[in-house]
């Protein structure tokens, strides 16, 4: 079968492409970044040509009312128009639950006309309305966030790991068109404000979370129902405490009793169809919120001791003591961690290299990765080549030298790793160093070094 992914380089168009062409399928992935753009109509009637379905998964690139309900109108029209003129078969488009009940925001409006636009298009098709994704929490919690605290609403959510919707929908994909809309959601209910505060403990973030029935979500007040899908709806089999368990490691640990005790309701498996995948690395997405935005001080501090955290423990196993993370767009979440392999494995290379791996290069143009030591000219090379937006440095290249001196086990170079950038083609915004952290970065290393 041949299938046009729209919006492959993003969270769920990267992982739904890699299930489809595992499955053996022709798969065109049709983004700006590939050559496609559903708004100017560039690439369009190539990419469609021949195709038997067309998954949509794009989203705006802005969020601001009106932007977005210009792009899903205008999205949607040419890609109805040219699915129609190449003889697609089956439309398929990713929604969200609940969606006619949050008309009072505008983001939900553009979602409501893009649905609309689909069902009276003439393609046959079906519409996949998914609950909100686990990587998205971390964006519900900056979108409450008011001074010290966070404000969001005690309504009932029943959020999904983003591979269990790259599961489904890929799933629905493969089978006919219901020209209907199928409802897919996680295993567990919780209020809004109970997984949002799991959530930030979990990351070490300490804010109080404050629950209230009026608190808007994303402009608009929900009831307690308006997040989670109606009895038809299909759950998936990801839970949030192992999804957080795999996406956070050991600092969930925590967390752990804490979710168990505010689990309102288990959901089984509607369609035995989808198989129970382990759970996703994930990647954040702020889908409502802005999208991109600028780590703070503090959030940097934070994820440099993080970094330095994995760096001793991949000591510990005998390893140089290098780590590094890479930190979502929302700028919380640590999506991967990575240690020190050998020469020419350094942490920020393995990590720029499984983060390209694992996900689009839209998506990581949004993430920034933290590191301990400043890049070398190598890890520079793949930070840039993977996409990755933005770079955080505890300590300098040329302050590391001093530590590693003439040891052969680290023959360091001193090239500023902003030096390295600048002869790109694209910036890569680096802040570094951060001389209060010196002391406690230096630490591993010493008497490490021979
Ligand atoms: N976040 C949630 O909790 C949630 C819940 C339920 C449903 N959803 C829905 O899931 C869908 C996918 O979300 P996501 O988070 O995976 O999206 P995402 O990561 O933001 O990816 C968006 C994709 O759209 C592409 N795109 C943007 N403008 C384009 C254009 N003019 N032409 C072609 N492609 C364009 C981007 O690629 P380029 O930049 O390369 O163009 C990117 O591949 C959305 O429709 C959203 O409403 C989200
Ligand atoms: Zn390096």
């Amino acid at each position: 079968m041949k299938i046009v992914v729209v919006g492959a380089s993003g969270l769920i168009g990267a992982k739904t492409t890699e299930r489809l062409r595992k499955k053996g399928h022709e798969v065109v992935p049709a983004s700006r970044s590939s050559g496609v753009n559903t708004i100017t109509g560039e690439g369009l009637a190539t990419a469609l040509k021949g195709a038997d379905v067309v998954l949509d998964v794009s989203n705006s690139p802005s969020f601001e009312d009106k932007a977005v309900m210009e792009f899903f109108d205008a999205s949607t029209r040419n890609l109805l128009a040219a699915g129609a003129t190449a003889g697609v078969k089956h439309h398929v488009a990713l929604g969200v639950v609940g969606t006619e009940e949050l008309q009072g925001s505008g983001y939900f409006r553009a979602k409501l006309v893009q649905e609309n636009l689909i069902k009276s298009g003439g393609i046959p098709y079906t519409i996949v309305q998914a609950t909100q994704f686990f990587e998205f929490i971390g964006g519900i919690a900056q979108a409450g966030a008011a001074g010290d605290t966070v404000q969001v609403s005690t309504a009932y959510m029943q959020p999904i790991a983003a591979d269990d919707v790259a599961d489904a929908v890929s799933a629905i994909c493969l089978e006919p068109p219901i020209n209907g809309t199928i409802e897919i959601a996680g295993p567990e209910r919780f209020r809004q404000n109970e997984i949002v505060e799991m959530y930030l403990r979990a990351i070490g973030d300490s804010r109080p979370v404050v629950g209230s029935e009026d608190a808007s979500y994303f402009g608009v007040k929900l009831a307690e129902q308006s997040l989670v899908p109606g009895a038809n709806g299909r759950a998936s089999s990801t839970k949030f405490d192992k999804w957080l368990k795999a996406s956070l490691g050991l600092l969930i640990a925590i967390c752990l009793s804490f979710v168990s005790s505010v689990v309102h309701a288990q959901v089984k498996w509607i369609n035995a169809d989808y198989t129970a995948e382990p759970p996703c690395g994930g990647g954040m997405r702020l889908a409502m919120a802005e999208k991109s935005n600028d780590m703070t001080h503090a959030q940097m501090i934070l994820h440099i001791r993080a970094a330095n955290e994995v760096a001793k423990e991949w000591k510990t196993f005998g390893h140089h003591p290098f780590g590094a993370v890479l930190v979502g767009p929302d700028n919380q979440q640590i999506l991967m961690k990575q240690g020190n392999i050998s020469v020419v494995r350094h942490a920020e290379t393995e990590l720029a290299r499984r983060a390209a791996e694992a996900y689009g290069s839209g998506y990581l143009s949004k993430c920034t990765l933290v590191t301990t030591m400043e890049p070398c000219v190598m890890c520079s090379g793949n930070i840039y080549f993977a996409n990755i937006g933005k770079v955080v440095f505890g300590a300098t290249e040329e302050a590391l030298g001093k530590l590693t001196g003439t040891s052969k086990m680290n023959p360091t170079m001193n090239l500023p790793c902003r030096q390295v950038f600048d002869a790109g083609q694209k910036s890569i915004q680096v802040t570094g160093p951060f001389p209060e952290l010196e002391e406690e970065l230096i630490e591993p290393h010493k008497g490490f070094w021979k």
